[in-house]
């Protein structure tokens, strides 16, 4: 049986595109429907009230175009919005903790593990209870870096400003001689060369895009909703903001135009 509807996946802005090179990588046969929120990004700053409001939304549009899972792309909905609209849905559905915390401690070799993320992202504890619950002998260390997205959105990876917006995060963390550090925000992976600098060729970077695809891959053959290599393969971009403005971030950072994204205005 070969399963055609899409993969949904929806983030703030541009960052849940590097879930969407996972998915291109890994199951390249798959379709998908992906929602950047860029009306409401940066989602960091949020309450839960508003962030599970947006989930709720978007969740609703994705579901409305016929999707047969759904990735959380966002690390902030994983921690926040993830475990309350989970049951409201009939659609499947992953988010990026478990599978990136089990891969952060697949890969460290000191058992000092730090995760740097939005405000939400580490004021809602979702990582380090997740880290904790896997082995309660870990060091755990969070950093919140408010900065990192909006220069990721206007484009400004890969600048000295966001060399030196890292450095001055990833400091406390050095200080603390964390040996893997989860990039807990699914726009970070556009920072890495950044990372890379600052932190040396010693501290394992993860990004829990990679393992959470996989994880999705293995969920959706046990319930028999792949699609079988070898059909057109179609994937569709909606924004709530503008979508000029997404098309061109992203262009920057895929190297490749997305040749249409429309604008869906939600609620
Ligand atoms: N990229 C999202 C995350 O992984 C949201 C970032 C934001 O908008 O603050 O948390």
């Amino acid at each position: 049986m070969s399963d055609l509807r899409p993969i949904g996946l929806f983030d703030s802005g541009v960052g849940g595109l590097t879930v969407s090179r996972q998915i291109f990588r890994l199951m390249p046969q798959e379709s998908t429907v992906y929602f950047g929120d860029n009306a409401h990004v940066p989602y960091g700053p949020r309450t839960p009230e508003e962030l599970i409001s947006f989930a709720d939304e978007i969740l609703t549009f994705l579901v409305s175009c016929g999707v047969k899972y759904i990735i959380f792309a966002c690390n902030t909905n994983s921690s926040i919005s993830l475990p309350v609209v989970r049951e409201r849905y009939a659609v499947p559905m992953i988010g990026l903790i478990e599978p990136g915390v089990r891969e952060a401690v697949r890969v460290s070799t000191g058992g000092r593990i730090g995760i740097i993320a939005t405000e939400a992202t580490i004021k809602s504890g979702a990582y380090q209870r997740a880290l904790k619950a896997l082995n309660p002998d870990l060091a755990v260390f969070g950093q919140a870096a408010p900065r990192l997205v909006p220069l990721v959105e206007a484009g400004r990876a890969g600048t000295r400003e966001s060399l030196a917006a890292v450095a001055e995060y990833v400091q406390p963390l050095k200080r603390a001689g964390v040996d893997t550090l989860i990039l807990g925000c699914t726009h970070y992976p556009f920072l890495e060369a950044e990372f890379r600098e600052v932190l040396g060729p010693d501290v394992k970077l993860v990004d829990p895009a990679e393992a959470t695809t996989i994880a999705a891959r293995e969920e959706m053959s046990r319930l028999g909703l792949l699609n079988n290599p070898g059909g057109s393969v179609q994937h569709r971009y909606f924004v709530s903001g503008d979508p000029r403005v997404f098309q061109e971030t992203a262009r920057l950072f895929l190297g490749e135009e997305i040749p249409s994204v429309k604008q869906v205005k939600l609620d």
